[in-house]
């Protein structure tokens, strides 16, 4: 038999990237979990990888008129314009891109933010200082004028302000998209929302935190009951007694020594499974190492008692069928009457999503 006949037919290969595809960018070696995201969420879309940290579909995936979010996607961009240069000078490919922008930008004054960015991967993140000398080449183009428009990204005030974004995809070569700002996946360019970790966190983990508060667009106000699922060493619950939250950290392990005389923790030392809270809270942190699909349950029972009004979890997904795992969390949090439920691979994850939902 050959190797053909035992495997199926091979799928035809994949058409290069072309003008009118979608561009995405994830952590790099999530690419299959992407593609297969997208597939599932759009058959037509037409998934495939282009290169590390990189995935083109045909078509942004849509439910009605509203775009799906896809949790293993930091970025995307439509592929409005693709340019191609001779010789490897930034120079040239920043004059070609500034050519493009102008016609896509239209005549109207509306602001634009203007972000320029390379995959994260080995290969790519090198081309980051051409990247740089090459929007130095595309803004001096562009000249003043255009520029008076420019805004950054943070700071736009209408989601119908200009997003221009070119992914430089290698030292001659780059793809330039335009969409409303209201439609961008993330605001950090590539979707690397870079956030340290406060000084004396006792844990790196703290950056996930905050990165997952700047994403939902909220976070617990000063007095605010906070449960902290998983919380030890206490990376995050540094970042909730900093934001003056109240905090019951629920961790079998240590708490680091700094944080353990605050006036507003509470250690219980103990498995989340067998805690029992006495009162609601108002949010509800999960960060625990443990098996995706048990956490989703815990998570739903706290949802279904009314416990907590917010969420914010982190899912470990060190297995192989990282999206269907998603899947299968997702629809079991959502049995807990936990509503608005988002899922992402955020910059500061690794095998694992970050969660939000919220019961009000
Ligand atoms: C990734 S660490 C949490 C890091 C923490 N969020 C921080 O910011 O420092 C995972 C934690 O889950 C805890 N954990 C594992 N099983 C648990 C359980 N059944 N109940 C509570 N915590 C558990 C571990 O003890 C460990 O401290």
């Amino acid at each position: 038999m050959s190797r053909r006949e035992r495997t199926g037919p091979a799928k035809p290969a994949a058409r290069p990237l072309g003008v009118g595809d979608w561009i995405w960018a994830c952590r790099p070696g999530f690419e299959a979990d992407l593609v297969e995201e997208l597939e599932r969420a759009d058959k037509k879309s037409l998934p495939s990888r282009v290169a590390v940290g990189l995935v083109k579909s045909s078509r942004r995936p849509r439910r009605g008129s509203d775009f799906i979010e896809l949790a293993f996607a930091r970025q995307g961009l439509p592929v409005d314009a693709l340019l191609a240069v001779a010789g490897d000078d930034p120079r040239v490919l920043g004059e070609a891109v500034a050519g493009a922008i102008g016609p896509l930008l239209g005549a109207g004054a509306a602001p634009f933010a203007l972000q320029v960015w390379v995959a994260d991967s080995d290969e790519a993140n090198p081309l980051a200082s051409y990247a740089t000398a090459m929007e130095e080449a595309a803004v001096a183009a562009l000249g003043p004028k255009a520029m008076e428009r420019r805004v950054l990204a943070r700071a736009t005030r209408s989601g119908d302000d200009r997003f221009v974004q070119v992914c430089v995809l290698a030292a001659s070569r780059a793809a330039v998209g335009v969409i409303p700002i209201g439609g961008a996946v993330s605001l950090a360019p590539g979707g690397r929302r870079r956030i340290g970790a406060p000084a004396g966190a006792p844990s790196r983990a703290a950056s996930k935190l905050l990165e997952a508060f700047d994403w939902l667009g909220r976070g617990p106000d000063p007095g605010d009951r906070c449960i902290d699922l998983g919380a030890a060493p206490g990376g995050w619950t540094h970042v909730l007694l900093e934001r003056r939250a109240r905090v019951i950290a629920i961790d079998p392990a240590r708490m680091a020594p700094s944080l353990a005389k605050h006036k507003n923790l509470q250690h219980v030392q103990a498995s989340a499974f067998t805690y029992q809270v006495e009162e609601p809270v108002d949010w509800l942190f999960c960060d625990m190492a443990w098996r995706p699909l048990e956490v989703a349950a815990l998570l739903a029972k706290w949802g279904r008692r009314g416990a907590a009004r917010f969420l914010i979890a982190n899912i470990k997904l060190p297995m192989k069928q990282k999206v269907e795992f998603v899947r299968r969390v997702s629809e079991i949090i959502a049995t807990g009457g936990w509503q608005n439920l988002r899922v992402r691979q955020l910059y500061h994850d690794r095998e694992e999503v970050t969660l939000g939902a919220w019961r009000i």
